[in-house]
């Protein structure tokens, strides 16, 4: 089959022929893959920085945001046959942990994450579990979701924990409408009754999250923390919620962030520093958000089935991954998401 490779860190990916992967325990899935999502974490991980945390063996598969159909399943699976159309959480998990038990995939401590620190989904067929198939509602296709398996789920759980801090009244603040950011945005909106002002540097994904209900935005450069600020009274936003996580958002963030309100660091790539004077003294709250569970991309998938979330996307055929890669560095995808298909 063809598969998108890592073969060096700092190089891009090479696509080339690699041989079928095959069920072999009795609670393996093994997937087509209908459609993969193009994430800036498939950036990151080319540039290296997750060479130490997954501790990946090059050369391997890139691609953890899958959706496809069933084409074969082990003994013990019974709850997806042969042919339906399924996403994919990222994660294949033990389902017998403590994390597991609780429901908190993310956190398994048996798990791998296909496209992370084993071959993903950029390619033809990707082994699965069946822990992490979600059957797809009837009127959904595999290339109208796929990135809802991993920047949508991200997204949404994070929006998911906030929702007990926006209240009727409250403020929050988007940095990033991008790929993650424009379904942040639809969730905020589906979940929560919060002003929501999304802060962009780029018109198209300001536009769009104008289109979507945004009710303010704001261009970054250069005064969108006095922007932020003019909105809110003086006082900054009761959740910032950061999809960039670098290139100076982390102390936008945090500026634009209103004392005992609570910043969530999404994206990344760079550092926070904050002075532990300012953390106590405006008692500010500083949250990690990985992925999402099982149940998040569970709910995530009935918004989109009911059509109250929906990706913007720009599909390529597999066999233009490196260019869809390329395009994604350069910012040519505005807003939306680049998904593979086998043939375009
Ligand atoms: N925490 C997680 O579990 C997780 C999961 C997936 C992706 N991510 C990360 O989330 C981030 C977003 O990924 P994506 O695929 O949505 O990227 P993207 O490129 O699609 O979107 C980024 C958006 O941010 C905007 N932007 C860039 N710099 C900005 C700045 N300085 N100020 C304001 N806006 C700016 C861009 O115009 C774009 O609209 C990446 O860092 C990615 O690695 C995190
Ligand atoms: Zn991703
Ligand atoms: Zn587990």
């Amino acid at each position: 089959m063809r598969a998108v490779r890592v073969q060096e860190y700092g190089k891009d990916p090479v696509l080339e022929q690699v041989p079928d992967p095959a069920v072999a325990g009795p609670l393996d899935v093994l997937v087509r893959v209908d459609a993969a999502g193009v994430c800036r974490t498939d950036l990151h991980i080319i540039e290296g920085q997750w060479a130490q945390k997954s501790g990946v063996q090059l050369p391997y598969t890139i691609g953890h945001e899958n959706a496809g159909t069933v084409v074969d399943v082990g003994d013990a699976v019974g709850n997806v046959a042969v042919g339906d159309k399924v996403i994919l959480h990222p994660l294949v998990t033990c389902g017998l942990c403590r994390a597991c038990r609780a429901g908190d995939d993310v956190h398994c401590e048996d798990s791998r994450f296909p496209g992370i620190d084993s071959d993903g989904g950029m390619a033809d067929l990707l082994l699965t579990g069946a822990r992490s198939v979600v059957r797809l509602d009837d009127n959904l296709e595999p290339r109208d979701v796929a990135a809802l398996a991993d920047a949508g789920l991200t997204a949404y759980h994070a929006v998911r924990k906030a929702v007990p801090l926006l209240y009727p009244g409250a403020h929050v603040v988007l940095i990033g409408a991008g790929g993650l950011g424009h379904i942040g945005l639809q969730s905020l909106l589906a979940l929560t009754p919060a002003e929501v002002t999304v802060v962009d540097l780029a018109e198209d994904a300001l536009g769009q999250a104008e289109r979507l209900g945004a009710h303010h935005v704001v261009q970054a450069g250069g005064e969108q923390v006095a922007e932020v600020l003019d909105l809110t009274g003086g006082k900054g936003a009761h959740v910032v919620l950061d999809f960039v996580g670098e290139q100076g958002t982390e102390a936008d963030g945090v500026a634009m962030t209103r004392d005992a309100g609570s910043y969530f660091v999404i994206g990344y790539g760079g550092h926070v520093d904050i002075p532990t004077i300012d953390v106590i003294s405006r008692e500010i709250n500083l949250i990690g958000n990985l992925v999402g569970s099982y149940n998040n991309l569970v709910e995530l998938m009935t918004l989109a089935a009911q059509g109250r979330v929906r990706l913007s996307t720009r599909v390529y055929p597999l066999d233009d991954a490196i260019a869809a890669l390329h395009d994604l560095d350069q910012g040519a995808i505005p807003g939306g998401r680049a998904i593979l298909v086998p043939e375009a």
